[in-house]
């Protein structure tokens, strides 16, 4: 079986870190769709490591790291990202094994994302600008490059097209992008020639031996379940299936394969870039979430938009994905606030709903709150639930009575060890 790990909000809900504490119940760690848009921060033994591409199981001994053939890959980043965890010893050639299906980010992919956000002006995504867009449009297109195409010898003709290609529509947005074709090329081709020195495999096969010879997977999911590209607040979303569907098609696994959901969320909510968050807020109480919770993009260092937890989307999020266990993240940054406001319902077109519409524009609806009391203890230093403040283990129960799904797992800081078990 393959369990599956899921933002349910906007991402940036500290999946990294639980894929890191879980990671040694696992034999194999798959990350399914996304690419370096992600940025998932680890923090053990005082080091800090923000992991975009490759899966987070990768600073364990035994685990295996696989890129599924979902992912898109930026081989200029992808290096990085090798180069940055150098130092750590890790035996790349064993431990991350990259599916032969998994898409290539080129250059000229990035040039497009930039061109495309520029021309939409006040309508732009907020996109993180690594070429996401472009390359999914490519795949599902029929026109991308593959890893697996790096092992034919047609495969830089295939790259000649393909930008040529890019340059044309480039001329099409009537925006300014400054860039030097050659430069980019060489730092590809470079990039490309270490990216060859992985192990490449076909994917699907390699989960479909390693199920039938008991071994034990986690899926790790990017983004977050409201960034999905048919779920999502759509076109604020992502390209791809952030959602537990996407993990079955972004690595070849059946349905029927799947075993628990664990869903990860933060106890209040985040959005970076654009698009409706009805939660969120523009007073002090917001600033004090931003300013506690450290609140910066992990990829881009842009600020998050912060709120109240919302709920209805939350609860949604549940549904889409079949969320078996919850996990609650960033708890200890609600110490301090006299009161906690959830909401529990909108108000769309004069109605109380307690269901996602299609529509979640500021214009359309209003933001229905219960209010519950808030705590001041410092939860940091906690490390068993017997410890947990009565407030808090109040707003807990509440969630879990609204969402119908337990809680497992509390984390009350960044460190491997701020971890609760319940
Ligand atoms: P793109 O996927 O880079 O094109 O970005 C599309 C939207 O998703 C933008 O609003 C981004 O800010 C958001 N986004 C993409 N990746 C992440 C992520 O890993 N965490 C949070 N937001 C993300």
């Amino acid at each position: 079986m393959v369990d599956l790990l899921l933002g349910l909000q906007w991402g940036d809900e500290g999946k990294g870190k639980i894929v890191d504490v879980l990671t040694k119940n696992y034999d194999i760690i798959a990350r399914f769709q996304g690419g370096p848009n992600a940025g998932h921060t680890l923090i053990f033994d005082g080091n800090k490591h923000v992991l975009h591409t490759i899966p987070s199981g990768i600073f364990h001994d035994k685990a295996v790291n696989i890129v599924g053939n979902g992912v898109v890959i930026d081989p200029v980043i992808f290096q990085k990202e090798i180069d940055n965890l150098s130092a750590y010893g890790i035996d790349f050639s064993k431990k991350l094994l990259i599916s032969r299906k998994a898409h290539l980010i080129l250059p000229t992919h990035r040039l497009l994302d930039a061109a495309s956000e520029t021309s939409k002006g006040k309508a732009k995504i907020g996109s993180t600008l690594k070429g996401i867009g472009p390359t999914y449009m490519d795949k599902t297109g029929r026109n991308g490059l593959r890893v697996g195409d790096l092992e034919l010898d047609d495969w830089k003709d295939k790259f000649n097209a393909l930008t040529e290609k890019h340059i044309k529509m480039l001329d099409f947005f009537d925006v300014d992008i400054q860039f030097d074709l050659d430069e980019l090329t060489s730092e590809f081709f470079d990039a490309i020639s270490s990216l060859k020195k992985l192990t490449f495999i076909d994917s699907e096969q390699y989960l479909f031996d390693a199920m039938k010879n008991g071994k034990t997977i986690l899926a790790e999911g990017a983004q977050g379940s409201l960034l999905d590209i048919d779920f999502g607040t759509y076109p604020f979303v992502t390209s791809s299936n952030t959602t537990a569907a996407g993990a079955c098609t972004g690595l070849g696994v059946a349905p029927n394969k799947i075993g628990e959901v664990f869903g990860i969320f933060k106890a209040y909510t985040t959005r970076v870039g654009s698009g409706p968050f009805p939660t969120e807020l523009f007073d002090e109480d917001g600033a004090t979430l931003a300013e506690v919770g450290h609140e910066f993009g992990a990829t881009t260092g842009r600020p998050r938009r912060c709120g109240w937890l919302d709920l209805v989307a939350l609860k949604y999020a549940v549904q889409v994905n079949g969320v078996t266990q919850l996990m609650m993240m960033k708890g200890d940054v609600l110490s301090g606030f006299k009161q906690i406001k959830v909401c529990t319902s909108y108000t769309y077109k004069g109605e109380k709903i307690d269901y996602f519409p299609f529509n979640i524009e500021p214009e359309n609806i209003q933001v229905n709150y219960e209010t519950l009391d808030g705590w001041d203890d410092d939860l940091t230093k906690m490390d068993d639930q017997q410890q947990l403040p009565q407030n808090l283990i109040k707003y807990i129960e509440f969630l879990e009575a609204n969402l119908e799904v337990p809680i497992k797992i509390v984390s009350v800081g960044p460190d491997r060890k701020q971890t609760i078990f319940r």
